[in-house]
């Protein structure tokens, strides 16, 4: 028997998200092949054991262990803090590693290098510490909401996504339709993070599409979200029932072959490796493909699209999580 450490929960704002897609990795682990380790990291960055007694040397524990799998979003979990204290303690972990992980946390980041890649994306700007614009040099330029406003104009046209650069399940993140709702919005996602991300709007499908493996990498097919509301937001995500996912997504299979491939490439550009779910968007009436975001360790509940991709393609959710284990030695 193999022992595996489930981290679950976190101290991100996507806590309790983790919570359950924690709860689900572990009922759906196979108990024939691993010897089941719980482990609950608290809001407040508390480590906790099965019965909820504090771990005290939780280095300790991690190095006995076979192999960890982080089941974290957001911040302190997906963006490579737990990959790096995993590194150090010698122990294989389910995953990206630590570059990967930290980039696709940081949309900003993650953007220059799709920029690099030449793989299409929304235009965009980005402000840091308020009110400085971080031009194409990465000259910092300080400027007045009126300016703002102004360049956002010029550079992308209303309406415009607004999020925080590190954000997660919507956290923070809203869609401008002018000038007075441009200016409150960035206040708003200055309150999570230092770095904010303004994103032309793309009107048209959302779709996702899984990746698995490490030198060798396969795509999934194709899956939509049918959202409830305007936009996928917390809410939409996550409360509203009549949000839907569609598997395999409305699309020519030309379409679908063509996202796959750029999900494989997407994966590659960040040296990801393990699993990531790659987010795209297909605009209404040119087709065009665009990436969203590289989420590296997505939801994993049992309605959660990286697994139902999985399934679409006969691999159950035990027999993937078996898969995930053994990517990551
Ligand atoms: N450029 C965009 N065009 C259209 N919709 C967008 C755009 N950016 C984000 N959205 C909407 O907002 C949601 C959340 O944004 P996203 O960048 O995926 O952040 P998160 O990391 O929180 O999931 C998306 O699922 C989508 O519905
Ligand atoms: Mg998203």
């Amino acid at each position: 028997m193999l022992k595996v450490a489930v981290i679950y929960g976190g101290m991100s704002t996507e806590h309790d998200v983790s919570l359950i897609s924690g709860k689900n990795v572990i009922d759906n682990l196979d108990k024939s092949k691993y010897e089941i380790y719980e482990i609950k990291i608290t809001k407040d960055g508390k480590w906790l054991d099965k019965r909820d007694r504090e771990i005290k040397d939780i280095y300790k524990l991690l190095k006995e262990m076979n192999v960890v799998f982080p089941v974290l979003h957001g911040l302190y979990g997906e963006d490579g803090t737990i990959q790096g204290m995993l590194e150090l303690a010698k122990v294989p972990y389910v995953g990206c590693k630590v570059l990967a992980s930290s980039v696709c946390m940081d949309k900003v980041y993650t953007k220059i290098i799709f920029e690099k890649a030449k793989i299409p994306q929304a235009k965009y700007i980005y402000l840091k510490d308020e009110n400085t614009y971080v031009d194409e040099n990465f000259d910092e330029i300080k400027l007045e909401n009126d300016e703002i406003i102004k360049l956002v104009e010029e550079k992308i046209g209303f309406p415009v996504f607004v999020k925080p650069s590190n954000s997660g399940s919507s956290v923070g993140v809203n869609k401008a339709s002018d000038g007075p709702e441009l200016i409150k919005y960035i206040s708003e996602a200055f309150m999570y993070d230092r770095k904010v991300l303004i994103e032309e709007a793309i009107v048209g499908k959302e779709v996702e599409c899984a990746v698995l493996g490490n030198k060798e990498v396969q795509a999934s097919t194709v899956g939509e979200i049918l959202s409830a509301e305007d936009f996928y937001s917390y809410d939409a995500k996550y409360a509203n029932k009549e949000s839907k996912t569609l598997i395999p997504a409305d699309l020519s299979a030309e379409k679908i072959e063509e996202i796959r491939k750029l999900a494989i490439k997407a994966f590659k550009t960040v040296d990801g490796s393990g699993l990531s779910r790659v987010d795209f968007f297909v605009q209404e009436g040119t087709g065009k493909v665009y990436i969203n975001e590289i989420n590296t360790m997505p939801g994993f509940t049992e309605i959660s699209m990286y697994p139902k991709l999985w399934e679409n393609a006969g691999i159950s959710y035990t027999e993937l999580l078996t898969k995930l284990i053994e990517l990551s030695f």
